[in-house]
């Protein structure tokens, strides 16, 4: 059985709204969060947003207010959005409260104290929207290797010694070859810190909207050293006592998109080793999206707002499609018409149609009240054995972020049972033989339950929708064992897939 798991998305920049990617994250860690809480794991799911630094307070000069009211009112929309999309967190950071501040500066103590800071000077290259530093010889065409324009720094600053990492980095990747998902990328890092490593520029002197070096206020911590404790303070560190950190930290599973792993898998390990801190369990990357194929980018005007497309469609249809359309860790793209494709074929014509059928034949033939089964015939319990192993099988594709195929496995069940009815025909057995439309309805009513905590996960309202239409309550993973009872009468059905129309 897993022990705890604690599962982040990373803070979201607030210099602009929500998009996509950031909602992309999110579910991912809310559907893992689902799972294994349905599985009887205990969870501890947080997202929070990166306030400080120099893209945030360019933001906020642009829009003339100041960055901390700014950076008040744009966490909103991020909040705003894990209710919208119902994503149940327990917790909430914000860079810019108390308990972070201090999280960053004890950790920064730390380090010093064991010998890891020095002052210098740093002259080189800097992305202020990558909030990262660059050598001359990662740039291409001038600009940084994401196209980020970059611009020359010439400033005193606290130096990490990262330099001395190389090795006992290496050395944990190789005995621990599951730290990095998927494997491509773990191969990826492992060939950049075996390139070498460079001490790390920890502190900016030339702007001022970030946490202060303690004892040095001239100086502010660096953005992506501030971020990253965000996994730590919201556990409650420094207190070493701190329940939740001591229940969940090294069960810690930080879910990023490939843009920022380097600074996850490399930077903050190497960190948290120097600091003398247990290294978090594994570290997630998955790919991007990109628009009718084209990068999403806000001087293209094309990014998507999550909210509007859950307006026009719901919220399981955009979890369902992010999920399922692409495997995790791939590229994916988001096409308005496989938008619709995946909503209107899996969603309506394949599960809403079944919960339908089967619910509406049973309120029309049965007064709405269960039947009772007379005996299996092979085809019964062929249909049924489908269950059988199906929780081990779901818990390896989740334990390999293969959320597609976890819709598979279920959703071949969902194609096989539409096929039992139209093969089974309990219209005709109604004319011929009741007791055997009975017992076909009660195996198929079985399948739905069964189904319908299966995909709780993935598209929590339908699912929870149709246990209310089938009168469960329990929904636990463990609760599949648990039949209905013949005899209870089930409250009147509705569809809930309805078709969208582009
Ligand atoms: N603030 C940092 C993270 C600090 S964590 C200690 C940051 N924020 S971000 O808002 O820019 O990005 C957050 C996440 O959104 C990243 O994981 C990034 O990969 C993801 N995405 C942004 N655009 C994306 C797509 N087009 N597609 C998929 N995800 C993408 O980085």
């Amino acid at each position: 059985m897993q022990k705890n798991i604690y599962i982040t998305t990373p803070a979201y920049y607030v210099n602009d709204r929500p998009h996509i990617g950031h909602a992309y994250t999110t579910l991912a860690c809310d559907t893992l969060a689902r799972f294994w809480r349905l599985n009887g794991v205990c969870v501890y799911l947080i997202s929070g947003t990166d306030e400080h630094g120099q893209k945030v307070e360019q933001a906020s000069l642009k829009e003339g207010v100041s960055p901390q009211a700014f950076t008040d009112h744009m966490s909103s929309y991020f909040i705003n959005l894990l209710q919208e999309m119902d994503i149940i967190c327990d917790d909430f950071i914000r860079t810019t409260e108390d308990r972070h501040k201090k999280a960053v500066s004890a950790l920064w103590k730390c380090l010093q104290k064991r010998g890891y800071i020095y002052l210098g000077a740093y002259s080189g290259w800097y992305s202020v929207r990558d909030e990262a530093f660059y050598r001359e010889k990662d740039l291409v065409d001038g600009k940084a290797p994401t196209g980020a324009p970059v611009e020359w720094v010439d400033e005193p600053s606290y130096f990490f010694k990262l330099s001395a990492f190389q090795e006992p980095l290496l050395a944990f990747y190789k005995n621990n070859p599951h730290f990095i998902f998927p494997q491509s990328r773990y191969n990826e890092v492992i060939r950049f810190v075996e390139g070498g490593l460079q001490d790390l520029s920890i502190s900016r002197s030339t702007f001022s909207w970030g946490i202060p070096v303690p004892n040095d206020e001239k100086h502010i911590i660096y953005v992506w050293l501030d971020a990253l404790t965000n996994y730590l303070s919201v556990l409650g560190f420094p207190d070493p006592s701190a329940s939740l950190f001591q229940s969940f930290w090294k069960g810690a599973i930080h879910v990023v998109g490939k843009d920022i792993l380097r600074f996850h898998a490399v930077y903050w390990p190497a960190f948290l080793m120097a600091a003398g801190l247990p290294l978090p369990k594994q570290i997630v990357a998955h790919g991007w999206w990109t628009n009718e194929g084209e990068k999403i980018s806000k001087s293209l005007g094309n990014t998507i707002d999550p909210l509007e497309l859950i307006q026009h469609s719901s919220r399981d249809s955009l979890r369902y499609f992010l999920l399922r359309e692409i495997s995790f860790g791939s590229d994916g793209n988001f096409s308005r018409q496989s938008f619709f494709y995946r909503h209107n074929n899996d969603l309506s014509n394949s599960y809403g149609n079944l919960a339908q059928r089967v619910l509406s034949f049973l309120q029309k033939n049965c007064e709405g009240k269960i039947p009772l089964a007379g005996e299996l015939t092979p085809e019964d319990e062929n249909l049924l054995d489908n269950f059988k192993g199906i929780i081990s099988t779901l818990e390896h594709h989740m334990k390999n972020y293969a959320f597609h195929k976890y819709a598979e496995t279920i959703w071949e069940i969902i194609i096989k049972a539409n096929r039992y009815i139209d093969e089974q025909k309990p219209w005709d057995l109604k004319k011929k033989d009741l007791e055997r439309m009975n017992t076909v309805l009660y195996v198929l009513l079985e399948v739905i339950r069964k189904i319908a905590i299966l995909t709780q996960p993935l598209v929590p309202d339908a699912s929870c929708k149709i246990l209310d239409q089938l009168s469960v309550s329990k929904r636990t993973f463990k609760d599949l064992e648990i039949p209905l009872t013949p005899g209870t009468t089930l409250p009147a059905p509705f569809g809930v897939f309805p078709r969208l129309s582009e």
